[in-house]
Order: structure tokens, then sequence, then C-alpha cells
């Protein structure tokens, strides 16, 4: 793993962003892997900001997103299409065909996780995967003790992650969803090239486990040590410890 330090939040949004623009503007057929939460909402906005001022083009792009909460539709103003929507798809013109995400009210919720998985193998495999870092180590929803070659798939979400996704939920972490389904370690690891941006004094000492401390089923972060093409981006905050 490459690690970059950035100065700031804003610095590293712009800078998640940039690496974002420049993969895009490189292939214009790219795959996406996105990630949510709070710190990829300034990354989006620049985002935003790139395809309004400087005509970046996301129209060629087909985007899969790395979890979903079971039981919220997509109407739901607090569900992470929602969120999509309203952050990224809907300001640059992305259509709902080229944009996917796991669908929490599926019947099955195990047929879900694998045709998600083989929906992203049918497009070519991910080209870049922009992930967030939860502050329990967790990847998308994958919380400790998630196998490192887990695929996409149904998952209960610890008490700790609900408490700090509770600020979508009135701040009442009982009414964040118990579970999720999220891309499984092992998905995440199969795409060509990984961007980990963490932001915040909150991330600090998850960052200097994953970073500095053993590759461990515990902190599914640290399996990024499997991967040949990861960057870290940390503001001076969530670097903090290093
Ligand atoms: C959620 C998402 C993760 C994200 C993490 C960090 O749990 N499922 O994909 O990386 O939050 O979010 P934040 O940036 O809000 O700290």
């Amino acid at each position: 793993m490459k690690v970059f330090l950035c100065q700031d939040r804003k610095e590293l949004a712009r800078l998640t962003a940039a690496l974002l623009a420049e993969q895009i503007r490189r292939k214009p057929d790219s795959v996406l892997g996105l990630a949510t939460g709070r710190t990829m909402e300034a990354v989006y906005a620049r985002l935003v900001e790139l395809h309004q001022k400087d005509g970046l083009d996301l129209s060629g792009c087909t985007t899969f997103n790395l979890d979903e909460y079971v039981g919220l539709p997509a109407s739901d103003a607090r569900s992470y299409h929602a969120y999509m929507q309203t952050h990224l798809f809907h300001p640059v013109g992305l259509s709902s065909e080229r944009t996917h995400l796991p669908n929490g009210m599926a019947e099955s919720l195990h047929n879900e996780g694998v045709g998600y998985d083989a929906a992203i193998q049918a497009a070519g495999g991910i080209d870049l995967q922009l992930l967030g870092l939860g502050e329990n180590g967790h990847i998308g929803f994958n919380e400790p003790l998630s196998s490192l070659a887990s695929r996409s798939r149904a998952v209960t979400l610890a008490p700790e992650t609900r408490q700090q996704n509770a600020g979508l939920f009135d701040g009442n972490p009982d009414s964040v969803p118990p579970r999720a389904l999220t891309m499984g370690v092992g998905t995440i690891l199969e795409s060509k090239s990984i961007l980990l941006t963490v932001s915040g004094s909150a991330k600090a000492d998850m960052l200097r486990q994953v970073l500095e401390g053993p590759m461990t089923a515990q902190i599914s972060a640290s399996a990024l040590h499997f991967h040949n093409n990861c960057l870290v981006l940390a503001d001076e905050e969530a670097a903090s410890r290093l």
C-alpha cells in the first residue's frame, strides 16, 4: 500500500476527486466502485464541481456501490440509494441503468449478494474502487471477523457502526437498520485499483492499526495489504497516530 498525506479535509476531498476524474478521463467507460458516508460527501461535491466547471463527463461510466441497508427501499431518504442520487447521480446526470446498489428490499438476500458479484463480473470488474474506513476497521459493511475472502452478502451491523451512522436516523442508533448488504472483502480485493480515503481524528487509531498492525479478520481494511494497487489518502488528523 502507498500512503499519501493531505493537509486537511478539503485537500483530501479534492485529491480523491482528482484521482477519480483522472480515471474517468483515461477510460470514459470505467467501472467505478463507490462508497457512502460523511467523508465521501465532500468528494462527490468536488466531482460534481469538476463536471459542471470542467466538463468532466461521467455518462459512460458504470458504478457499483459498496452497500445498502436491508429493509430500506430506494425511495427512503435514509437509504444509500437516496444518498447517491442526491450527492452524485442526479447532479452529474448518471442514468439508473448505469448505477448499481444492492437491493435492500430483495426477497432473497442470498441471491441478491450472489447476483451482485455476478453483475460486477459481467461488467468487466471494477477499475477503481473508492473506500472509506469505519472506526472499527470496516470497509463497506464488512464488520470485524468478516472473512477476508468474503463475497457480497447480508451482514449484521456492529453496535458501534449503528452508533456512528445514527446521524441519518434522527441520531438514534436503534433506528439504524440492524442488517445490510455489502460487497465482500474478497469482492473488493478483486478491483483493479483501490483508493482508501480517510479523514478525521476519530479514524487515527484505526488507520495506524490498518497500516502498521498485522493482517487480521478483526480489521477488514487490513486485507488491503493483499492488494498490489491500493493507495491510501489521509488528512493530517487521520494520520496523527502514524
Ligand atoms: C459507512 C459505510 C462505509 C463508510 C463508513 C465511513 O459505514 N458503509 O462504506 O466507509 O461508513 O463513513 P464516514 O465517512 O461517515 O466516517
